[in-house]
């Protein structure tokens, strides 16, 4: 397979876990005879200071032409932040407009905790029982994040509004993707949403439910927000299978989920569009200890996995990256942020060490 790519290493740790993942996608590439063309583009904070734009004209030109995109986390250390014009910070002024340019609505984290990475979980052994496997799917592109946002005086008061919108078609398409995701794995779909209160949550569930219908083999549930944060930390495996969300409920939940593995290092996340995708980790840039060499780069690497499979729909090439991700932790290795106290120093992986072992493991089992 020929393939164009998109690079965008953003900013903080995002240059080196991406050039973790990109050694990773050059073992897979020599493996499978591909031939992968990569197009390196500045996004983030620093393209800001540099080119003038987050998200510059060139960098939009490179994601157009490539077939599809891997992005670094963005953001700088706070006082860089506060020196950018509020329309020019990397989440206004890059992210979003990423995810609106190619319609990405259906994003995907994998809150996936097997045997070899349980450890890590700040939850005890009999809370995790037989493992956690849930893929989260988050609408995107629609919702507060994208409604009206306006400020201003009102009768002597200051205030601030955001309006939050869903219309049918937003929902539909969505919720069609879960199921398809839950039907082919045989697994339960749990739909979360704040239907007591919110008029686009009582609209969502309803649009879900009659989508639902559709699915009658797929094991359906529906539940409030509120409650799912709460299950999800008492009995998380109980949400086993699929987990569909709004935006701003699954920016929450997916951060609360993270912690439940332990680390926001071992989240991937893939944002899926009608003809575009692009791949990230999910969580930020961790400015203070870029360039340390210490940053895990396991989402990074997983998100490569997840565009093997779900943009290049090359599964085989997918699942030999997870497989050798899980077996660096089943052989007894951690990265700086899961060790704990008293761990084998000699087992705790720097970032190019943990890519150079997964490629090991691809190129020599
Ligand atoms: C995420 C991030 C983004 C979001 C920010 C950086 C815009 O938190 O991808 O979860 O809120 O969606
Ligand atoms: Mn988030």
């Amino acid at each position: 397979m020929i393939k164009t790519i998109a690079i965008l290493e953003g900013d903080g740790i995002g240059p080196e876990i991406v050039r973790e993942a990109v050694k990773v996608l050059h073992a897979i590439e020599s493996k499978y005879s591909h031939q992968f063309n990569l197009k390196y583009a500045p996004f983030g904070a620093q393209a800001y200071f540099t080119e003038g734009s987050p998200f510059p004209e060139k960098t939009r030109d490179i994601c157009d032409e490539a077939d599809t995109i891997i992005k670094g986390p963005v953001g700088l250390a706070i006082e860089k932040m506060n020196a950018i014009p509020q329309q020019f910070r990397p989440e206004i002024g890059a992210i979003l407009p990423l995810r609106k340019r190619y319609d990405t609505f259906a994003n995907f984290r994998p809150v996936r905790l097997p045997k070899p990475l349980a450890s890590f979980s700040p939850l005890r052994d009999e809370v995790i029982g037989e493992g956690i496997d849930i893929l989260m799917i988050r609408e995107l592109v629609g919702g507060i994040y994208f409604g009206n946002k306006t400020e201003g005086i009102s009768t002597g008061m200051n205030y601030a509004m955001d309006e939050c919108t869903y219309t049918e078609e937003q929902i539909r398409r969505v919720a069609v993707v879960a199921f398809e995701e839950a039907r082919s794995k045989k697994a339960l779909l749990t739909n979360i949403h704040k239907a007591n209160i919110l008029a686009t949550s009582r609209f969502w569930e309803e649009v879900v439910e009659d989508v639902a219908r559709a699915y009658p083999d797929v094991p359906y549930r529906s539940m409030l927000v509120d409650n799912a944060a709460f299950q999800l930390v008492k009995n998380p495996s109980q949400f086993n299978g699929v987990v569909l969300l709004e935006n701003m409920q699954g920016d929450i939940l997916t951060d609360q989920a993270g912690g439940i593995l332990g680390s926001l290092g071992l989240m991937p996340s893939a944002c899926m569009g009608p003809v575009k995708s692009y791949v990230e980790a999910a969580h930020g840039s961790a400015p203070d200890i870029a360039g340390k060499n210490i940053a895990n780069p396991y989402s990074m690497i997983g998100s490569l996995a997840f565009l093997f499979e779900k943009c290049l729909h090359l599964p085989q090439e997918s699942n030999e990256i997870w497989n050798a991700l899980f077996s660096v932790f089943a052989r007894g290795y951690t990265t700086t942020e899961l060790a704990s106290a008293g761990s084998d120093t000699k087992k705790v992986l720097s970032t190019s060490d943990f890519g150079d072992l997964v490629v090991d493991i691809i190129r020599n089992g």
